[in-house]
């Protein structure tokens, strides 16, 4: 496939602001591959990352689905050019080649994930940030059993299965975490506003409570003495607490995606609060702020756990898409492209998006 010398990508530019350049074309090293960039979905993070981490001249942008058109030197998996693949990069502050929005974007071949051809391009975006944070939660952090490569459908569920709040399940990591716990054979407990019930039920949810109600964590704790274990998708404004207060008086664990709050800790000193940042499934040493520190060891192991689960034909990711198991976030298609990305993490960061990733083509 040729590929140009250069491309147009949104860049980190001077105060804190984001535009659109010409570039090179990244070259991909030793085991990455070079993608070109179909469909993006927006996070948080970028806009956060561009704001108060951006380096001017570093690439913009987490998610992304596209298709491998070059291979690096050193690949460890059998990835081949014209495979369409789902990842997530480190965009704005890790380097100035990383950032998804882009006409092209280099990623490691192992942390990527084979879409199928059938599977909807901005489905298969929104599994990066969202899909893989929430399989880093459940799977090495709270230590839910890991689910089959052949699995064919849902578990089914019994007075033994483990039993899994998920608060705040409206959000991106949140609606991948209802799933992947539904499928690892949990009876998942979730949080949500009403008009979100129905549809987090239908992802797999088997209760569903009001997070605005503030009798809920007390509501759950007592319909669910044995609730030991527990994400928090919001992990701000007191939802650490809340989420800590739903949990069984013999303690637990709860996972959050932001810093820990102190007032959780306080409330529930019998709980293992575990922060934890999906960059270190890249298993590159990176700085994210102060937030979230790993050491050599756990970058190593958290690499290999991911690409356990995503790297290759028939990896249990590739697996639940081809089966039609699994479903990425609820889409709102945006025109523009890398132009309008802009206005689009402006939209996150004045917290006007709900249920819903915002799609670029780019
Ligand atoms: N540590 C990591 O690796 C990591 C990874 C991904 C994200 N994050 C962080 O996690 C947070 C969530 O990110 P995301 O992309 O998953 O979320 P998102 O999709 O942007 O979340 C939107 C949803 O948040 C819910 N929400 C709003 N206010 C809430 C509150 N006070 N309590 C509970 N839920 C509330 C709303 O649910 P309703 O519509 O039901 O009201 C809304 O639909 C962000 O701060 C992000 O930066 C961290």
């Amino acid at each position: 496939m040729s590929v140009p010398a250069q491309m147009r990508s949104l860049r980190c530019q001077p105060d804190a602001k984001v535009g659109v350049e010409t570039v090179a074309v990244p070259e991909p090293k030793d085991n990455e591959v070079l993608v070109k960039v179909k469909t993006v979905t927006l996070n948080p993070t970028d806009w956060k990352s561009a704001k108060f981490l951006g380096t001017p001249g570093y690439g913009v942008g987490c998610d992304a689905f596209g298709t491998v058109v070059k291979l690096g030197p050193k690949l460890n998996t059998q990835l081949k050019v014209g495979d369409n693949v789902a990842f997530f990069e480190m965009g704005s502050y890790h380097s100035a080649e990383k950032g998804t929005f882009s006409e092209y974007a280099t990623t490691q071949s192992d942390t990527s994930v084979v879409v199928p051809t059938d599977f909807d391009p901005a489905q298969a975006s929104s599994f990066g940030i969202g899909g893989f944070t929430a399989i880093q939660c459940l799977f090495t952090r709270l230590g839910l059993p890991a689910i089959p490569k052949d699995l064919s459908a849902p578990p089914a569920l019994t007075k033994e299965s483990p039993k899994l709040l998920v608060w705040a399940a409206s959000t991106s990591v949140g609606q991948f975490a209802v799933q992947f716990g539904r499928l690892a054979g949990a009876h998942v407990i979730a949080t949500a506003s009403p008009d979100n019930h129905a549809a987090i039920k239908e992802l797999g949810a088997q209760d569903v409570f009001d997070y605005k109600d503030e009798s809920t964590p007390a509501k759950i704790a007592e319909k669910y003495p044995d609730l030991q274990l527990a994400v928090d998708c919001f992990s701000e404004k007191g939802s650490t607490v809340a989420t800590a207060n739903a949990i069984s008086k013999k303690g637990g664990k709860v996972v959050n995606i932001l810093p820990t709050e102190k007032a959780a800790k306080e409330a529930r000193p019998d709980i293992e609060f575990i922060t934890t940042l999906v960059y270190s499934f890249l298993g590159r040493e990176f700085k994210f702020g102060g937030f979230g520190k790993f050491s050599p060891e756990q970058l190593k192991s958290d690499h290999a756990f991911l690409a356990s689960w995503v790297a290759g034909e028939g990896s249990i990711v590739n697996n639940l898409m081809e089966k039609h198991l699994i479903k990425g976030n609820k889409i709102k298609v945006m025109s523009g492209g890398l132009d309008a990305i802009p206005e689009g993490m402006k939209f996150l960061e004045e917290g006007k998006v709900r249920m819903e990733k915002l799609a670029y083509d780019v």
